[in-house]
């Protein structure tokens, strides 16, 4: 079967895990992706977090999955010549440098467009232009830079930062959604561009229902969803809102069967409007159905304390899977705190592909998470992950050096 992006070549020139995300979806639709690493060394996250002592890391190989791994050092004259053909014979190039590096290494965008006016340059940076524009990012900055941080957590405790990697690997999906639309575009145009996803702006637009909250605050001084409503006091900005849900039905995580000595017993329920009797119903309190301080959802949201606490003494009395096998049955929607232990071996998510199994030469078998985005017509097949420099020479004959130049190459440490 054939893949969306098959006879799309990228030079990939990502690390640690923003850009690597995004090249690994690319190479999941079918791309040809080349990864090029420093010589002797390769992506910081191979020796990262080991776990299987000179095996690549799981941090590495789960983001580098369906990759071809060739070493080359850029910054030496011979290795910038391999650079050129490269870039002559790609359609994309993906980098997540510190700002400015693509340019001290002497590859501009002017540099670029004059060897391959086709070529899409696209990058992930920090920040977009402005004050903090030259500065280095990782995932938390990001996360705080972005409006997470500040929007997360108990009105009583610290900003937090959330374990999903809504910096890195949000920002990597943002920048393949780019680099697609950049391919689509140039079918008409016949040119490259350059595509640009900055960290922040991929974190804040992952916040975007915040940034609504801030104007609603700015406009009403109040939020009635939010859990300081009613007793506590709003200030100037959105403040946490602990685990209230962030759309138009309330919501709240609730302690189920177990808590006491399980972490994650516990189910997310939503307050949905439209079956709020079957929700009375459930829980023992069908005389809050004609209760006219219960009955509506206007009069609910100054009592949605007490809400959740009547339906907490029943989701106690049940397991989270019993609950949610009980609030299904009638429609209300609900659900359960998953730990990684519980996913890692669900069978349904092993059965479509989005938990796989993978054998490597090195560490042997190790989960990770396959492809999330499942296309009917471009069925996504894991790969492992290439060892460093696995692909070289092939690559290297690919673009036209013989077995000699190849040995000179390796002889002068450029690859
Ligand atoms: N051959 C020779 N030199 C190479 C090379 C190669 N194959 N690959 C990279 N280099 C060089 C770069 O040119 C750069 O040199 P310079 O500083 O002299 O210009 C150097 O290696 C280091 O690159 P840099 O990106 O600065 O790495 P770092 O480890 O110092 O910083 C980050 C890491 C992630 C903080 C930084 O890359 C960054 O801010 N990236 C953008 C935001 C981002 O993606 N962050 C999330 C990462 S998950």
């Amino acid at each position: 079967m054939g893949k969306a992006l098959d006879g799309v070549r990228i030079l990939d020139f990502t690390h640690v895990q923003s850009g690597p995300t995004c090249t690994q979806l690319l190479a999941w639709f079918g791309a040809d992706v080349i990864k090029v690493e420093r010589a002797g060394a390769g992506d910081v996250t191979r020796e990262q977090l080991r776990d299987v002592p000179d095996a690549d890391s799981l941090y590495f190989t789960m983001l580098n999955h369906n990759k071809r791994s060739i070493t080359l050092d850029t910054k030496s004259a011979a290795g910038k010549e391999v650079l050129e053909r490269l870039i002559k014979r790609c359609d994309v190039l993906v980098e997540n440098f510190a700002p400015g590096a693509l340019d001290r290494m002497g590859f501009t965008w002017q540099r670029i467009q004059s060897l391959n006016p086709k070529m899409i340059v696209a990058s992930v940076k920090g920040f977009g232009p402005g004050p903090y524009e030259e500065c280095k990012v990782y995932e938390n900055v990001a996360q705080c830079a972005g409006g997470a941080a500040s929007t997360t957590g108990f009105d009583d405790g610290p900003p937090l930062v959330t374990g999903a990697q809504i910096g890195d690997s949000g920002t990597g999906l943002h920048l393949a959604l780019g680099i697609v639309a950049a391919l689509y575009q140039r079918n008409t145009t016949g040119r490259g561009q350059r595509v640009l996803a900055a960290m922040q702006d991929g974190v804040l637009n992952l916040c975007r229902v915040k940034l609504r909250d801030q104007q609603r605050l700015e406009r009403t001084g109040v939020m009635k969803e939010y859990p300081q409503y009613p007793d506590g006091k709003f200030g100037e900005a959105v403040p946490r809102a602990a685990n209230a849900s962030g759309g138009g039905q309330p919501g709240s995580i609730l302690k189920c069967k177990g808590w006491e000595t399980d972490p994650n017993a516990y189910l997310y329920f939503i307050c949905q409007a439209p079956v709020w009797k079957e929700i009375c119903k459930v829980i023992g309190k069908e005389h809050w159905v004609s209760d006219p301080d219960y009955s509506t959802p206007n009069a609910r949201l100054p009592r949605l304390k007490q809400v959740f606490e009547a339906i907490e003494q029943w989701t106690m009395t049940k397991t989270k899977l019993e609950a949610m096998a009980i609030l299904n049955e009638h429609d209300i929607p609900c659900g359960p705190i998953l730990s990684m232990k519980e996913l890692a071996y669900e069978p349904s998510l092993r059965a479509t592909g989005t938990i796989v199994e993978v054998d490597h030469p090195k560490r042997g078998k190790y989960l990770t998470v396959g492809n999330p985005i499942k296309l009917s017509d471009s069925v996504t097949e894991v790969k492992r992950s290439p060892l460093l420099g696995e692909h070289t020479e092939e690559v290297l004959g690919e673009l036209g050096y013989g077995a000699q130049d190849i040995a000179a190459l390796r002889s002068g440490k450029v690859i």
